[in-house]
């Protein structure tokens, strides 16, 4: 995190967007600040005209009512997210537009248009309610990322159920956890999806988890890879058989704009992952909006965000914020490398993608394979190129837009959370210059403050921590079955406003800099872990007494885990069985890059581990600080060297 600080300490460039890119660009910089200045000053006003761009059911009474912590937005109105996103469309004529253009791993190309997604949502919705589904209970889907996993996040939303997914890299426990946390009825999977070629067999681990799952009743299967599976008499079903069985006809469900639309979890620094809320009419109307605004969308326009389906990003900017904007999406089931690392730019080529969405983590991991891969193919239908998930370096800014991009495509950095549910700092790419690692400015509604601890405003080029001071339609509305973890996590840190975990700067352009977790969660490859989450695996262990956990910089993923451990005593540590087991409890992603054998931690008297100093270690930094408030400062230098493992 240092060097990316200092990296953007020395980044001076800056790029005005293109005269080509802001001819076409639906608005100027000026017209953004009147905007701007008007969504803040008059939030019922502006929010009111955006939300009847869409169709409700019955209009709202009260744009806002804000009772903090408490938001609700267009309180007394109903409409229906899968109606917006699919309906209107063809009622509007847009029926043969292409939806959805899928690439499965393996070269399998599906293509939907709207009339052909609305039918099979509408399937899949009476199939939801033939199997007891009913409004407000909820369906877990733990899918590849295929056309199934759109549909049945839309056909949950079209009847009301609210949806968690999970992404299907996550272990049986990881999986088991979150069934059980959102009690879910239905489970919905596939036989396996294609990950680098090999069949990932989610069915099995759905049967691993449902066995711990007391209140599913169903398991509803996709079958993706013709593998192997078996189906368990009165509790599983085939997608394919259920959705034939299903009527045609469907009718969207009149919801109130308040009603839950999807529960998705993720790491906080303490306990176990959140299960953050959304609710539909605040988030339909902001991940409309950014959707349109940010990438500046055209109709012809084919987008690709390259996120799985398991994140916040793959709902909003996949499936939700496109589709009701009536765009292409293009969905890719695999891995970048796969069959090599020309995949993604072979795809570009191949379905004319005009608006590529991806992370770092993937940029930095193309850069390392050089400029030749990306040169062989023919980019140029790209005009638009997005960054989200982590803090991007200048370097890899800089290679995004001069290789991916041509020098011609306008480069945003987007930062926003689960919890945001939609864009919330970036540029718009044909009004505002860009400038290499820096996010930018606020979106519309959205009033970002850096301040310290106390909540007292920063002065420009100040590190500080990010807050946003007033609400915004697509805010999480709780912590699912935890309204205090809610209060505490958000709004509880500093007085009366929501407080993001991240540490950032502004400067005096009033563009901010996002510099990285303050809190106890890692970005491994742009994915969120608390540090807590990896201990309470590590030490579940049989062999292992106590764990700290802390991230390290890393090249490509931009953090890695490092976890310190402290064996039981008369116990030896097996590292490989160990890293086994922690991905069994979580999953690849959190399995530790580095582990350091113990024999005590770094304390302090009241038993309070200093992660501070662990970091320190792990980074083969000098260590620095206070260590007198050690119980037994020798324990850094032992540590220190203490042989990897
Ligand atoms: C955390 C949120 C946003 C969807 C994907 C991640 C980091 C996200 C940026 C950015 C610097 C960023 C923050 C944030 N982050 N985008 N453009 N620049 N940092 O969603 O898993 O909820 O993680 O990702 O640390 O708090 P998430």
């Amino acid at each position: 995190m240092t060097d990316q600080i200092d990296n953007v300490l020395h980044e001076n460039r800056v790029f005005a967007p293109s005269a080509e890119f802001a001819a076409t660009s639906s608005l100027t910089a000026a017209e953004y600040q009147i905007r701007y200045d008007r969504s803040l000053q008059d939030p019922n006003g502006f929010w009111g005209e955006v939300a009847a761009d869409l169709t409700w059911m019955k209009p709202w009474e009260q744009v806002l009512d804000w009772q903090e912590p408490h938001a609700q937005w267009f309180a007394g109105g109903q409409t229906n997210i899968a109606f917006n996103a699919l309906d209107r469309h063809v009622a509007q004529g847009l029926g043969k537009k292409r939806a959805l253009i899928w690439e499965g791993e393996d070269g399998e190309i599906r293509t939907l248009t709207y009339s052909e997604l609305l039918a099979e949502v509408k399937r899949a919705a009476n199939a939801l309610t033939a199997l007891g589904v009913v409004a407000g209970d909820r369906v877990t889907l733990y899918l590849p990322l295929i056309p199934e996993a759109a549909i049945a996040m839309l056909a949950c939303a079209r009847i009301g159920a609210v949806h968690s997914v999970v992404f299907g890299g996550f272990s049986v426990g990881a999986l088991a956890d979150r069934i059980n946390d959102a009690q879910s009825k239905l489970l919905i999977t596939a036989d396996a999806g294609y990950r680098r070629g090999q069949p990932v067999n989610l069915k099995a681990n759905a049967d691993e988890a449902a066995a711990r799952t007391p209140t599913l009743e169903h398991v509803l299967v996709v079958r993706r890879a013709g593998t192997p599976v078996t189906l368990q008499e009165g509790r599983d079903l085939w997608w394919h058989d259920t959705l034939a069985a299903a009527d045609a006809e469907h009718e969207a469900a009149a919801l109130d704009a308040e009603h839950p639309l999807f529960v998705l979890y993720t790491s906080g620094s303490t306990g176990k992952p959140k299960g953050v809320l959304h609710t539909t009419g605040g988030y339909m109307v902001g991940t409309y909006l950014t959707t349109k605004t940010v990438f500046d969308l055209k109709p012809d326009d084919v987008f690709w965000c390259t996120a799985d389906i398991g994140w916040v990003t793959g709902h909003s900017y996949t499936v939700y914020g496109p589709l009701l904007n009536g765009a292409t999406v293009l969905m890719y089931e695999g891995a970048p490398n796969h069959p090599d690392w020309g995949r993604f730019w072979q795809i570009i080529q191949k379905h004319g993608v005009t608006i590529l969405y991806t992370a770092p983590t993937a940029i930095r991991a193309f850069m390392r394979q050089g400029d030749a891969i990306p040169a062989a193919y023919d980019l140029s239908s790209l005009r638009l190129l997005g960054s989200v998930g982590e803090p991007i370096n200048p370097e890899a800014w800089m290679w995004y837009r001069r290789v991916i991009g041509g020098d011609r495509c306008p480069v945003i950095d987007t930062w926003w959370q689960t919890e945001t549910g939609a864009i919330m700092l970036t540029t718009l790419p044909g009004a505002h210059p860009a400038k290499p690692g820096t996010a930018g400015l606020p979106m519309y509604g959205i009033d970002a403050a850096i301040v310290n601890r106390e909540g007292e405003e920063l002065g420009p080029d100040e590190g500080g921590l990010l807050v946003i001071r007033k609400p915004w339609p697509s805010m999480l509305r709780t912590v699912y079955g935890d309204d205090d973890r809610y209060r505490k996590a958000y709004w509880g840190e500093i007085p009366h406003v929501y407080f993001a975990g991240d540490g950032a700067r502004k400067d005096a352009d009033g563009y901010i800099t996002v510099m990285g977790r303050v809190d106890d969660v890692l970005s491994v490859s742009g994915h969120r872990l608390g540090t807590m989450e990896i201990e309470s695996a590590l030490v579940a262990h049989p062999s292992v007494a106590e764990a700290a956990v802390v991230g390290k910089p890393d090249d490509l993923k931009g953090e890695c885990v490092v976890a310190f451990v402290l064996p039981q005593a008369g116990q030896t540590v097996d590292p490989v069985s160990l890293r086994a087991y922690v991905v069994s409890q979580i999953g690849a992603l959190a399995r530790p890059d580095a582990i350091y054998i113990a024999d005590a931690l770094p304390k302090t008297r009241s038993g309070k581990i200093m992660r501070r100093f662990l970091r320190q270690i792990a980074a083969g930094r000098k260590i620095e600080g206070d260590t007198s408030t050690l119980e037994d400062p020798g324990v850094l230098e032992r540590l220190a060297a203490t042989a990897v493992v």
